[in-house]
């Protein structure tokens, strides 16, 4: 089998004295760069384990790094998480994934990239098995929680899979509201679908929380049989290679450890390649510049592909969470294309000179291409397109805004992702999670923890009388 290609990044679209940069800015970096990457590399949690850890580095949640490598040499998680997971989908057909931020966002982007568009849509022979799968617990709006509910309770009235639904509860800290909210509801409701049997409905629920909580102490009173950890160690945005993000992946029917390796052979890549060759430090390199000399200080992630687009969330909520600290980090903001280009390109185009456009390419798509094709009525000329694909097209529209921008001076740089499979998603996940460490390194600002967003949580808590 030939061995798995590694995703490709091409900065020199960002090449440009005028407004962008130039090849001896990076190679001017590439020291600084290299002693982020060695800081990296040495925040092996074991390096803490004895030692008081100085506060800039509190806390520290490296966990992620490793844990890839560890999952795949291990292999009891990924054994427990597949026999969990074949149990419930012997029994439902349909699953509600609660969770919120960071217990959600990578999840999301899994089912929206690696399987079958409109998998929801599709029947269960079409989903070989595997159960339509649905978010809630990541708001606290009414309407739609209230038309999940809805959906739940009016699917067909049988015994078999297809009549029953099930539920993947996550949260690490096991206290976030909207989660914990939607935890009681959707159980309530299937208590209620299983005759009001709660032992019954616990068996349908499987919980990814941390060892201690009131999630954890609440799936134990239930009855819940399988529960999964969100390791120590490892901050939420960081989390979705563990359980997090691999519980409902394997639901999904997605190859688990696939995703974990694509992850690792990043890991293996950001340690051994040459900065010059360094996906993730060229990549650090040329935003934290043009950032910092050139003020281009929102990130714009050009997705060209609709399965892609919860994959930039999942990035948008990384960066911001990560580096949005002290007055500094980039604005991040995903963008569709060919979508966004109607409705965001002129400002892109001649705005503001404060974005860089980071384009992500899909190499291989999933699905045969498909011809304009010949029509006898060419009122709309498109006969002359007649033999041309959409992956045709759509090369075409990602080299005409690349020239347009070039030629505006507005830095773009270019992605390449070999297909949206496992493989691909496991490296893109590693690849920002560790760029957005090396950069929180280079910034001097500590890319973990989140205090910023406590100060809302204690106001809410405080308006509705909680403890
Ligand atoms: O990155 C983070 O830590 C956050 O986005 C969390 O994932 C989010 O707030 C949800 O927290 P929890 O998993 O504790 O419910």
């Amino acid at each position: 089998m030939a061995s798995p290609q590694l995703l490709r990044f091409n900065p020199t679209g960002a090449i440009n004295p005028q407004y962008g940069l130039q090849e001896h800015d990076l190679a001017a970096l590439t020291p600084a760069l290299e002693r982020a990457r060695h800081e990296m590399l040495q925040e092996d949690s074991r390096l803490y384990q004895s030692t008081t850890l100085p506060p800039e580095k509190d806390p520290l949640d490296h966990g992620f790094f490793e844990m890839p490598e560890r999952l795949l040499k291990e292999q009891s998680e990924l054994r427990a998480i597949d026999q969990a997971t074949r149990l419930l989908k012997e029994k439902v057909d349909r699953v509600v994934v609660l969770g919120i931020g960071g217990s959600y966002m990578g999840a999301k982007a899994l089912l929206d990239a690696c399987c079958k568009p409109y998998f929801n849509e599709l029947s269960r022979d079409e989903r070989k098995n595997n159960p339509r799968i649905y978010f809630e617990g990541n708001n606290i709006d009414n309407d739609a929680s209230q038309g999940l509910l809805r959906l739940l309770q009016s699917g067909p009235k049988t015994d078999k899979p297809e009549g029953r639904w099930g539920i993947v509860v996550i949260s690490k800290s096991g206290e976030t509201i909207e989660t914990a909210v939607a935890f009681r509801q959707y159980l309530a409701a299937l208590t209620t679908a299983c005759g009001g049997d709660l032992a019954k409905a616990a068996q349908l629920v499987i919980p990814v929380t941390g060892k201690t909580g009131r999630l954890a102490k609440l799936s134990q009173e239930i009855g819940c049989t399988q529960t999964f950890p969100v390791p120590d160690g490892v901050g939420g945005r960081f989390s979705v290679l563990s359980a997090v993000g691999l519980v409902p992946a394997a639901l999904m029917g997605l190859n688990i450890e696939r995703l974990l390796q694509g992850a690792a052979d990043m890991n293996e890549h950001f340690r051994t390649a040459p900065p010059e060759k360094n996906v993730v430090l060229q990549y650090v390199g040329a935003t934290h510049l043009l950032e910092t000399r050139r003020g281009a200080n929102i990130r714009v992630l050009c997705v060209w592909s609709k399965a892609l687009e919860s994959a930039g969330l999942w990035y948008d909520q990384l960066l911001a969470e990560s580096l949005g600290k002290r007055h500094m980090g980039a604005t991040p903001l995903t963008t569709v294309n060919t979508r966004d280009l109607h409705s965001r390109a002129q400002q892109h185009q001649e705005g503001k000179r404060d974005k860089v456009f980071t384009n992500v390419i899909v190499d291989k798509w999933s699905e045969p291409a498909l011809a304009v094709g010949h029509s006898k009525f060419d009122q709309d000329k498109l006969n002359q397109l007649q033999t041309k694909t959409l992956p045709d097209l759509m090369t075409a529209a990602i080299q005409g805004t690349n020239e347009a921008y070039a030629e505006d001076g507005r830095p773009t740089m270019d992605l390449h992702l070999p297909a949206t499979d496992e493989h691909s998603l496991g490296q893109f996940f590693q690849m920002l999670m560790i760029a957005t460490v090396v950069e929180g390194r280079l910034l001097g600002i500590n890319p973990y923890g989140q205090p910023g967003v406590q100060k809302y949580k204690a106001n809410m808590k405080r308006i509705l009388g909680m403890e």
